[in-house]
C-alpha cells in the first residue's frame, strides 16, 4: 500500500484524529442517553451512574498518564491540570447524596482494561488522552452548562467540567493540537494513533449503549 492509497497519512495528526472519529462523534452525540442528557431528561441517579462509569475510566487513564509521564512523546501531552478523578468523585458524592463511588458497569471495566493495555505504548496513550480530555474541553463544557440548568442552576456537583487552572479552553486546545502535530511520529505510528482513537470512541459508545438501556430508571 502506498501513501496514495492512504491520503489521510499525510494529514497533520490532529486533523487525522478529528476526521477519523467524526462519524463516531456524531453517533455518540445521538446515543439515547447523551441526547436525553442534553435535553435535560436524565435524573440525578442516571447522571451519578454515568459519573461512576467515568470514574473507572479516568482512574485508569490518569494512572497510565503518571506511568507514561517520562516517555518523551507522552510527556508532550501529560498535564496534571487535566486530571478529573478527584472532581468526578466529588460530583458523585453530590449527586448521590454521599452514596457509593463503585459501579459494576461492564462497559466501563472494558474501557479501563483497554486503557491499561496501552501501558508502554505512546501512540495508544496519545489516542486515549485526546479522546477524553479534548472532548471534555470541547462539548463537555456545553454539557456542564445544560446540566446546571437541568438541576436547578446551583453550580454544585459540576466540578467535572471545571478546569480550574485552564482559564481558556480554546487556547489550551489550540496548543494541544500544535503539540499533537509536532510529535515525532511516522506515518505508521500516526495511523496507530487514529486507530486507537476509533477504539476509544467505540468504548465510549458501548458505555452510552449500556446507560441507554436503563432509561426507565433514569428518565426525569
Ligand atoms: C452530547 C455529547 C457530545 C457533545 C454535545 C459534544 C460536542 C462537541 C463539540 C461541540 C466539539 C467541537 C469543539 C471544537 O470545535 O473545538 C467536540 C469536540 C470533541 N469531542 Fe465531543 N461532544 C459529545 C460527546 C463526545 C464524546 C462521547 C467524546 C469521546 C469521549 C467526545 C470527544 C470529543 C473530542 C475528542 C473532540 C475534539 C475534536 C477535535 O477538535 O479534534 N465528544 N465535541
Amino acid at each position: 500500500m502506498t501513501i496514495l492509497d492512504r491520503p489521510e497519512l499525510d494529514l497533520p495528526l490532529s486533523v487525522a484524529m478529528r476526521q477519523g472519529s467524526m462519524a463516531q462523534h456524531t453517533d455518540a452525540e445521538n446515543a439515547t442517553f447523551t441526547s436525553e442528557l442534553m435535553a435535560g431528561r436524565i435524573n440525578e441517579a442516571g447522571y451519578a451512574d454515568y459519573l461512576r462509569a467515568l470514574r473507572v475510566v479516568y482512574a485508569a487513564l490518569e494512572e497510565l498518564g503518571r506511568e507514561m509521564a517520562g516517555d518523551p512523546v507522552a510527556a508532550q501531552l501529560h498535564d496534571p491540570a487535566l486530571e478529573r478523578l478527584e472532581a468526578i468523585e466529588a460530583d458523585i458524592a453530590h449527586w448521590s447524596g454521599g452514596g457509593t463511588l463503585e459501579t459494576d458497569s461492564p462497559a466501563a471495566a472494558a474501557y479501563a482494561a483497554r486503557i491499561r493495555a496501552a501501558s508502554g505504548s505512546a501512540t495508544k496513550f496519545v489516542a486515549h488522552h485526546y479522546t477524553r480530555y479534548l472532548g471534555d474541553l470541547s462539548g463537555g463544557l456545553a454539557i456542564g452548562r445544560i446540566l446546571d440548568r437541568t438541576y436547578g442552576g446551583t453550580g454544585q456537583g459540576l466540578r467535572f467540567y471545571d478546569f480550574a487552572s485552564i482559564e481558556r479552553p480554546k487556547v489550551y486546545k489550540d496548543g494541544y493540537r500544535e503539540r499533537l502535530d509536532a510529535l515525532p511520529l511516522d506515518a505508521a505510528q500516526r495511523d496507530e494513533v487514529v486507530a486507537e482513537v476509533q477504539e476509544a470512541f467505540r468504548h465510549n459508545q458501548a458505555l452510552f449503549d449500556e446507560l441507554s438501556g436503563r432509561m426507565d430508571a433514569y428518565r426525569r
